[in-house]
Protein backbone atom coordinates (compact mmCIF):
# COMPACT_ATOMS: atom_id res chain seq x y z
CA UNK A 1 0.00 0.00 0.00
CA UNK A 2 2.57 2.52 1.01
CA UNK A 3 4.26 1.86 -2.70
CA UNK A 4 1.03 3.13 -4.88
CA UNK A 5 0.51 7.22 -4.74
CA UNK A 6 -3.18 8.10 -4.02
CA UNK A 7 -3.56 8.72 -7.66
CA UNK A 8 -2.27 5.41 -8.44
CA UNK A 9 -4.66 3.54 -5.83
CA UNK A 10 -7.80 5.18 -7.22
CA UNK A 11 -6.60 3.86 -10.89
CA UNK A 12 -6.44 0.64 -9.69
CA UNK A 13 -9.99 0.92 -7.90
CA UNK A 14 -11.01 2.54 -10.91
CA UNK A 15 -9.67 -0.50 -13.43
CA UNK A 16 -11.04 -3.27 -10.82
CA UNK A 17 -14.49 -1.50 -11.01
CA UNK A 18 -14.49 -1.71 -15.19
CA UNK A 19 -13.08 -5.40 -14.95
CA UNK A 20 -15.56 -6.39 -12.49
CA UNK A 21 -18.93 -4.49 -15.23
CA UNK A 22 -17.09 -6.62 -17.69
CA UNK A 23 -15.79 -3.12 -19.46
CA UNK A 24 -11.95 -5.21 -19.69
CA UNK A 25 -10.78 -7.70 -22.61
CA UNK A 26 -7.07 -7.14 -21.78
CA UNK A 27 -4.60 -9.83 -21.30
CA UNK A 28 -1.49 -8.19 -20.04
CA UNK A 29 -0.37 -11.37 -19.01
CA UNK A 30 -0.27 -13.08 -22.15
CA UNK A 31 2.80 -14.66 -22.43
CA UNK A 32 3.51 -14.05 -18.82
CA UNK A 33 4.30 -16.41 -15.89
CA UNK A 34 3.77 -15.60 -12.36
CA UNK A 35 5.24 -16.71 -9.19
CA UNK A 36 3.33 -17.54 -5.93
CA UNK A 37 5.39 -18.37 -3.06
CA UNK A 38 3.13 -19.20 0.25
CA UNK A 39 4.99 -19.37 3.27
CA UNK A 40 1.20 -19.65 5.13
CA UNK A 41 -1.75 -21.44 4.30
CA UNK A 42 -4.66 -19.14 1.53
CA UNK A 43 -7.83 -19.68 0.60
CA UNK A 44 -8.86 -16.35 -0.71
CA UNK A 45 -5.48 -15.07 -1.70
CA UNK A 46 -4.21 -18.17 -3.34
CA UNK A 47 -7.65 -19.06 -5.45
CA UNK A 48 -8.04 -15.30 -6.20
CA UNK A 49 -4.83 -14.88 -7.64
CA UNK A 50 -4.90 -18.19 -9.79
CA UNK A 51 -8.57 -17.27 -11.30
CA UNK A 52 -7.29 -13.74 -12.14
CA UNK A 53 -3.41 -14.71 -13.54
CA UNK A 54 -5.55 -16.69 -16.05
CA UNK A 55 -8.34 -14.45 -16.85
CA UNK A 56 -5.66 -11.95 -17.68
CA UNK A 57 -3.85 -14.48 -20.06
CA UNK A 58 -0.89 -15.30 -18.08
CA UNK A 59 -0.13 -18.73 -15.99
CA UNK A 60 1.24 -19.29 -12.89
CA UNK A 61 3.62 -21.45 -10.35
CA UNK A 62 2.37 -21.73 -6.95
CA UNK A 63 5.02 -22.82 -4.49
CA UNK A 64 4.55 -23.54 -0.70
CA UNK A 65 7.29 -23.08 2.08
CA UNK A 66 8.05 -26.80 1.81
CA UNK A 67 9.45 -26.07 -2.10
CA UNK A 68 11.81 -22.92 -1.98
CA UNK A 69 12.49 -23.01 1.81
CA UNK A 70 13.30 -18.98 1.62
CA UNK A 71 16.18 -18.31 3.86
CA UNK A 72 16.62 -21.64 4.78
CA UNK A 73 17.40 -23.88 1.69
CA UNK A 74 18.96 -20.41 0.09
CA UNK A 75 18.93 -16.67 1.27
CA UNK A 76 15.94 -15.03 0.20
CA UNK A 77 18.02 -12.74 -2.26
CA UNK A 78 19.14 -15.78 -4.02
CA UNK A 79 15.35 -17.02 -4.34
CA UNK A 80 14.54 -13.57 -5.77
CA UNK A 81 17.49 -13.52 -8.39
CA UNK A 82 16.79 -17.18 -9.49
CA UNK A 83 12.73 -16.32 -9.79
CA UNK A 84 13.52 -13.21 -11.55
CA UNK A 85 15.02 -15.26 -14.29
CA UNK A 86 12.07 -17.23 -14.99
CA UNK A 87 9.08 -15.17 -14.01
CA UNK A 88 7.72 -11.77 -15.33
CA UNK A 89 5.68 -11.40 -11.36
CA UNK A 90 6.12 -12.66 -8.42
CA UNK A 91 3.37 -12.68 -5.10
CA UNK A 92 4.63 -13.64 -2.15
CA UNK A 93 2.89 -14.56 1.33
CA UNK A 94 5.57 -14.49 3.67
CA UNK A 95 5.99 -15.25 7.29
CA UNK A 96 8.38 -11.74 7.69
CA UNK A 97 7.74 -8.25 6.35
CA UNK A 98 11.52 -7.97 6.22
CA UNK A 99 12.18 -11.16 4.21
CA UNK A 100 9.50 -9.58 1.66
CA UNK A 101 11.08 -6.23 1.57
CA UNK A 102 13.97 -8.16 0.83
CA UNK A 103 12.87 -10.57 -1.81
CA UNK A 104 11.44 -7.15 -3.56
CA UNK A 105 14.34 -5.48 -3.42
CA UNK A 106 16.44 -8.23 -4.90
CA UNK A 107 14.23 -9.03 -7.72
CA UNK A 108 13.79 -7.83 -11.14
CA UNK A 109 10.21 -8.14 -11.04
CA UNK A 110 7.54 -6.91 -9.86
CA UNK A 111 7.06 -8.29 -5.98
CA UNK A 112 3.02 -8.23 -4.63
CA UNK A 113 2.60 -8.63 -0.90
CA UNK A 114 -0.20 -11.26 -0.35
CA UNK A 115 -0.03 -10.93 3.73
CA UNK A 116 2.45 -10.68 5.79
CA UNK A 117 2.39 -10.37 9.50
CA UNK A 118 2.24 -6.21 9.54
CA UNK A 119 0.55 -5.65 6.46
CA UNK A 120 -2.21 -6.96 3.83
CA UNK A 121 -2.49 -4.67 1.23
CA UNK A 122 -4.45 -7.10 -1.41
CA UNK A 123 -7.15 -7.53 1.38
CA UNK A 124 -7.71 -3.77 1.53
CA UNK A 125 -7.41 -3.29 -1.96
CA UNK A 126 -10.75 -5.26 -1.93
CA UNK A 127 -12.13 -3.54 1.07
CA UNK A 128 -11.83 -0.27 -0.57
CA UNK A 129 -13.27 -1.47 -3.96
CA UNK A 130 -16.61 -2.61 -1.52
CA UNK A 131 -16.83 0.43 -0.13
CA UNK A 132 -16.28 2.25 -3.39
CA UNK A 133 -19.50 -0.28 -4.62
CA UNK A 134 -21.12 0.72 -1.27
CA UNK A 135 -20.24 4.34 -0.46
CA UNK A 136 -19.97 5.47 -4.08
CA UNK A 137 -16.76 7.09 -2.91
CA UNK A 138 -13.72 6.95 0.10
CA UNK A 139 -13.10 10.12 1.01
CA UNK A 140 -15.02 11.20 4.32
CA UNK A 141 -16.02 7.42 5.07
CA UNK A 142 -16.33 6.41 8.39
CA UNK A 143 -14.71 3.09 9.08
CA UNK A 144 -14.64 1.61 12.99
CA UNK A 145 -12.09 -1.52 12.76
CA UNK A 146 -12.70 -3.24 15.94
CA UNK A 147 -10.05 -5.46 17.14
CA UNK A 148 -6.42 -6.61 17.11
CA UNK A 149 -4.11 -3.82 15.61
CA UNK A 150 -2.68 -6.42 13.15
CA UNK A 151 -1.90 -6.49 9.54
CA UNK A 152 -5.18 -5.69 8.57
CA UNK A 153 -5.49 -2.70 10.66
CA UNK A 154 -2.13 -1.62 9.92
CA UNK A 155 -3.32 -1.61 6.02
CA UNK A 156 -6.27 -0.41 6.45
CA UNK A 157 -4.36 2.53 8.05
CA UNK A 158 -2.20 3.24 5.13
CA UNK A 159 -5.00 2.77 2.84
CA UNK A 160 -6.62 6.04 4.77
CA UNK A 161 -4.13 8.32 4.28
CA UNK A 162 -4.25 7.35 1.09
CA UNK A 163 -7.87 7.94 0.18
CA UNK A 164 -9.24 10.09 3.38
CA UNK A 165 -11.03 7.10 4.86
CA UNK A 166 -11.93 8.25 8.30
CA UNK A 167 -10.90 5.29 10.06
CA UNK A 168 -10.51 4.79 14.02
CA UNK A 169 -8.55 1.66 15.29
CA UNK A 170 -11.24 0.18 18.45
CA UNK A 171 -9.50 -3.00 20.91
CA UNK A 172 -8.27 -3.51 24.07
CA UNK A 173 -4.76 -1.73 25.52
CA UNK A 174 -1.54 -3.76 24.14
CA UNK A 175 -3.39 -4.78 21.46
CA UNK A 176 -3.53 -1.47 19.71
CA UNK A 177 -1.57 -1.10 16.08
CA UNK A 178 2.18 -0.66 16.48
CA UNK A 179 2.44 2.43 14.13
CA UNK A 180 -0.51 4.41 13.96
CA UNK A 181 -0.22 7.32 10.93
CA UNK A 182 -1.78 11.21 11.48
CA UNK A 183 -5.37 11.31 10.63
CA UNK A 184 -5.79 7.59 12.42
CA UNK A 185 -7.72 7.66 15.70
CA UNK A 186 -6.76 4.32 18.07
CA UNK A 187 -8.92 3.77 21.09
CA UNK A 188 -10.02 1.12 23.27
CA UNK A 189 -13.83 3.18 23.69
CA UNK A 190 -16.39 0.96 21.91
CA UNK A 191 -18.65 3.46 21.80
CA UNK A 192 -16.50 5.12 18.98
CA UNK A 193 -18.49 2.95 16.73
CA UNK A 194 -21.27 5.70 16.84
CA UNK A 195 -21.46 7.25 13.48
CA UNK A 196 -19.71 4.18 11.81
CA UNK A 197 -20.30 3.91 7.65
CA UNK A 198 -19.05 0.26 8.21
CA UNK A 199 -17.78 -1.77 11.15
CA UNK A 200 -15.09 -4.49 10.22
CA UNK A 201 -13.31 -6.82 12.26
CA UNK A 202 -10.68 -9.25 11.83
CA UNK A 203 -9.79 -12.48 14.02
CA UNK A 204 -8.16 -12.47 17.56
CA UNK A 205 -5.41 -14.48 16.96
CA UNK A 206 -3.42 -13.75 13.50
CA UNK A 207 -1.41 -16.55 12.05
CA UNK A 208 1.69 -16.78 13.78
CA UNK A 209 0.17 -16.01 16.81
CA UNK A 210 -1.47 -18.94 17.78
CA UNK A 211 0.27 -19.59 20.95
CA UNK A 212 -0.77 -16.86 22.38
CA UNK A 213 -4.73 -17.65 21.48
CA UNK A 214 -6.03 -18.24 25.33
CA UNK A 215 -4.33 -15.02 26.40
CA UNK A 216 -5.85 -12.80 23.52
CA UNK A 217 -9.38 -14.44 24.03
CA UNK A 218 -9.32 -13.21 27.37
CA UNK A 219 -8.13 -10.06 26.58
CA UNK A 220 -10.41 -9.39 23.59
CA UNK A 221 -13.63 -10.92 25.43
CA UNK A 222 -15.60 -7.53 25.00
CA UNK A 223 -14.83 -6.42 22.11
CA UNK A 224 -16.76 -8.78 19.87
CA UNK A 225 -18.83 -7.52 17.12
CA UNK A 226 -22.09 -8.41 18.02
CA UNK A 227 -25.98 -7.09 17.53
CA UNK A 228 -25.57 -5.04 20.95
CA UNK A 229 -22.17 -3.63 19.30
CA UNK A 230 -23.50 -2.92 15.80
CA UNK A 231 -26.81 -1.41 17.10
CA UNK A 232 -24.51 1.52 18.13
CA UNK A 233 -23.84 2.08 14.48
CA UNK A 234 -27.40 1.17 13.01
CA UNK A 235 -26.34 2.74 9.51
CA UNK A 236 -23.32 0.68 8.95
CA UNK A 237 -22.16 -2.78 6.85
CA UNK A 238 -20.08 -5.53 8.31
CA UNK A 239 -16.90 -6.30 7.16
CA UNK A 240 -14.28 -8.97 7.64
CA UNK A 241 -11.34 -10.11 5.66
CA UNK A 242 -11.99 -14.07 6.25
CA UNK A 243 -11.43 -16.49 7.37
CA UNK A 244 -13.89 -15.97 10.39
CA UNK A 245 -13.97 -17.40 13.44
CA UNK A 246 -17.67 -17.23 14.57
CA UNK A 247 -18.60 -16.96 18.69
CA UNK A 248 -14.89 -15.33 18.90
CA UNK A 249 -14.27 -11.86 16.89
CA UNK A 250 -18.29 -11.94 15.31
CA UNK A 251 -21.28 -13.51 15.92
CA UNK A 252 -23.20 -15.73 13.75
CA UNK A 253 -26.11 -13.27 13.58
CA UNK A 254 -23.61 -10.61 12.21
CA UNK A 255 -22.05 -12.54 10.05
CA UNK A 256 -24.84 -13.78 8.53
CA UNK A 257 -27.35 -10.53 9.05
CA UNK A 258 -28.49 -8.14 6.85
CA UNK A 259 -25.13 -5.84 6.96
CA UNK A 260 -22.57 -8.28 6.15
CA UNK A 261 -20.99 -7.49 2.95
CA UNK A 262 -17.92 -9.98 3.70
CA UNK A 263 -18.87 -12.30 0.47
CA UNK A 264 -18.90 -8.83 -1.69
CA UNK A 265 -15.01 -8.45 -0.42
CA UNK A 266 -14.19 -11.74 -0.66
CA UNK A 267 -15.30 -11.73 -4.51
CA UNK A 268 -14.03 -8.19 -4.92
CA UNK A 269 -10.54 -10.03 -4.14
CA UNK A 270 -10.51 -11.33 -7.57
CA UNK A 271 -11.27 -7.97 -9.47
CA UNK A 272 -8.78 -5.86 -7.00
CA UNK A 273 -5.57 -7.84 -7.81
CA UNK A 274 -6.45 -8.16 -11.29
CA UNK A 275 -6.56 -4.76 -11.90
CA UNK A 276 -3.02 -4.27 -9.59
CA UNK A 277 -1.24 -7.22 -11.77
CA UNK A 278 -2.50 -5.20 -15.05
CA UNK A 279 -1.14 -2.07 -13.68
CA UNK A 280 2.09 -3.52 -12.94
CA UNK A 281 2.25 -4.87 -16.39
CA UNK A 282 1.89 -1.43 -17.57
CA UNK A 283 -1.49 -1.81 -19.11
CA UNK A 284 -3.36 0.12 -16.82
CA UNK A 285 -6.94 1.66 -17.95
CA UNK A 286 -7.81 0.05 -21.28
CA UNK A 287 -6.48 -2.16 -23.97
N1 LIG B 1 -8.48 -12.90 3.44
C1 LIG B 1 -7.48 -13.71 3.06
O1 LIG B 1 -6.37 -13.29 2.74
O2 LIG B 1 -7.80 -15.04 3.05
P1 LIG B 1 -6.78 -16.25 2.87
O3 LIG B 1 -5.86 -16.23 4.06
O4 LIG B 1 -7.64 -17.48 2.84
O5 LIG B 1 -6.01 -16.06 1.60
N1 LIG C 1 -4.95 -11.12 10.35
C1 LIG C 1 -5.17 -12.38 9.68
C2 LIG C 1 -5.58 -12.15 8.27
C3 LIG C 1 -5.85 -13.40 7.48
C4 LIG C 1 -6.27 -13.12 6.06
C5 LIG C 1 -3.89 -13.20 9.76
O1 LIG C 1 -2.81 -12.63 9.54
O2 LIG C 1 -3.97 -14.40 10.04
Amino acid sequence: MRDLTAEELAAVLDLALAIKAGGYRGRPLQDRHVAMLFQRPSHRTRVSFEVGIGRLGGRWTTLSEQDVQLGVRESVADAARVLDRYVDLIVGRLKSQAALDELAGAADVPVVNALTEESHPCQILADLLTLREIKGRLDGVRLAYVGDGNNISNSLAEAAQLTGLDLVVIGPPGYHPARIPNGVEVTDDLARVQGADAVYTDVWASMGHEEERSARLEAFRGYQVNAELMAGAPQAVFLHCLPAHRGEEVTDEVIDGPASRVFQQAENRLYAQMALMAALMGAGSSA
